[in-house]
């Protein structure tokens, strides 16, 4: 739990990096498969630690789950369980997916509420708003979301604003309910649309995907499939931006660039030579890099889960970037993190303001969360001497073998016990 990592600045990364699966894709597909009884196999899924624990919590439910590296194989009974309870889910956030399959499922739903999150307070309102509207009865009792429905029926929902879980969870409790339900102003993101392409090869009647409006025409039941899960873009970018941030030569295979085109257009704006390939993409940066300003948006905007990383690609730049932060409030904390490397950044609200240095300066940093983690693992690549990065079961929840592949771009990195 309290292993740490030994990063030792100044390499240039090189090579080809291959990416698997999304995280936060495959707990959701992980997820819909409550949705049909039988099996349902998921290729393609990153070795993560997230991904046994959402394992524990379909087993909890009564499914037979088996992991076999890159497979996971989902049994899912005639009548699941109902309550996924407190011990199951209170170690990550992406457990209060089962809320939608259970709902639509048996009718009834009672799940724990993780708790906080140190990226900030993620409520659950706009989830429970749009489970209502289609006819559930939804409180929070005892420190679990609690969500009944005689029936579900179709109904046009609009959501404040287009989040990924409240899109997910709607959309996974209308393909089972009466009639058509529209989710306006949803969620784009690849890994929605992932989700839906199963859900309808499921059986699901969905139209809209990647788009602001989503339809969904409910059916009596589903069937279980076999999919390939959406290539991790989160990932993917990290390593796009260690290669601009270390000046190095980096070819990512395994993702769709266009799941990136801000991004890698931020990286061509800071001098980095970026190729498209059909399934990945080649960052390679020769000079320093130059300043960017970068915004969090919902997707199609730049990510807000590499938000740490434009930090540390600033950080190092020739110039003064604005980073403002429009999706998760707290996630500035990271920042004092940097600021510990020897970052010249100040934090005023939704942005921060940083000032390039040549070179960070090696100091113990603590992760707060994995793209925090991951954040700090790139600003230890650009310090001098070695930079003591804490706390790393962060960065296990959403990086498969990254110690082994950033070893093999060429850094110099170690884990170490306790
Ligand atoms: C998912 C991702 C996370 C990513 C985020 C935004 C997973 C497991 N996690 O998180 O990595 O950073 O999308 O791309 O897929 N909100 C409310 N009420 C709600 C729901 C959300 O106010 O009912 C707010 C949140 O507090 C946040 C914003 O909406 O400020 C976006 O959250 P959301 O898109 O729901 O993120 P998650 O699904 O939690």
């Amino acid at each position: 739990m309290n292993d740490r990592f030994l990063v030792t600045g100044g390499a240039r990364l090189h090579g080809e990096v291959s990416v698997v699966g999304a995280k936060n894709s495959v707990l959701k597909l992980m997820a819909a498969a409550l949705l049909a009884e039988g099996r349902t196999t998921l290729t393609n899924c990153p070795e993560i630690a997230d991904v046994p624990l959402m394992a524990d919590v379909l087993r909890g439910l009564g499914a037979v789950v088996t992991l076999d590296g890159e497979t996971v194989t989902i049994d899912t009974p005639a009548e699941p369980k109902f309550h996924a309870d407190f011990d199951a889910v209170k170690q990550f956030r992406a457990s209060v997916c089962v809320l939608g399959p259970l709902i639509a499922r048996c009718r009834r739903a009672v799940v724990a509420l993780p708790g906080g999150d140190a990226i900030g307070s993620r409520p659950l309102d706009m989830h429970q708003a749009g489970l209502r509207a289609l006819g559930a009865h939804s409180t929070i009792e005892h420190g679990c979301v609690v969500a009944e429905a005689e029936s579900l029926t179709g109904a046009a929902i609009a959501l404040e604003f287009p989040s990924v879980g409240a899109t997910e969870n709607i959309l996974m409790a209308a393909v089972l309910a009466n009639g058509t339900t529209t989710i306006d102003n949803s969620a784009r993101e690849p890994e929605i649309i992932d989700l839906c392409v199963m859900l309808k090869q499921m059986g699901a009647r969905i139209s809209g995907e990647g788009t602001s409006t989503l339809t969904v025409t409910g059916v009596a039941k589903l069937s279980p499939t076999t999919h390939v899960v959406v290539g991790d873009r989160i990932v993917a970018a990290t390593w796009g931006i260690a290669a601009a941030m270390t000046r190095g030569d980096i070819r990512v295979t395994g993702v769709d660039p266009a799941h990136l085109q801000l991004v890698l257009n931020k990286l061509v704006d800071a001098g980095a030579e970026v190729e498209r390939f059909s399934d990945g993409f080649r960052v390679r940066q020769t000079d320093r890099p130059r300043a960017v300003n970068f915004s969090t948006l919902p997707f199609p905007g730049f990510p807000t889960d590499l938000q740490p990383m434009a930090i540390g690609l600033a950080a190092v730049a020739e110039g003064m970037s604005v980073i403002t932060e429009n999706v998760f409030e707290a996630r500035f904390r990271f920042v004092e993190e940097m600021v510990r490397l020897g970052s010249d950044a100040r934090t005023d609200g939704h942005h921060a303001v940083i000032r390039g240095i040549e070179q960070l300066s090696s100091a113990p940093v603590w992760c707060s969360d994995i793209r925090a983690g991951a954040g700090l693992v790139l600003a230890g690549l650009v310090a001098d001497g070695i930079t003591e990065v804490h706390d790393v079961f962060h960065i296990d929840r959403g990086y498969p073998e990254f110690i082994g592949k950033l070893r093999s771009l060429g850094a110099e990195i170690e884990r170490v016990n306790g």
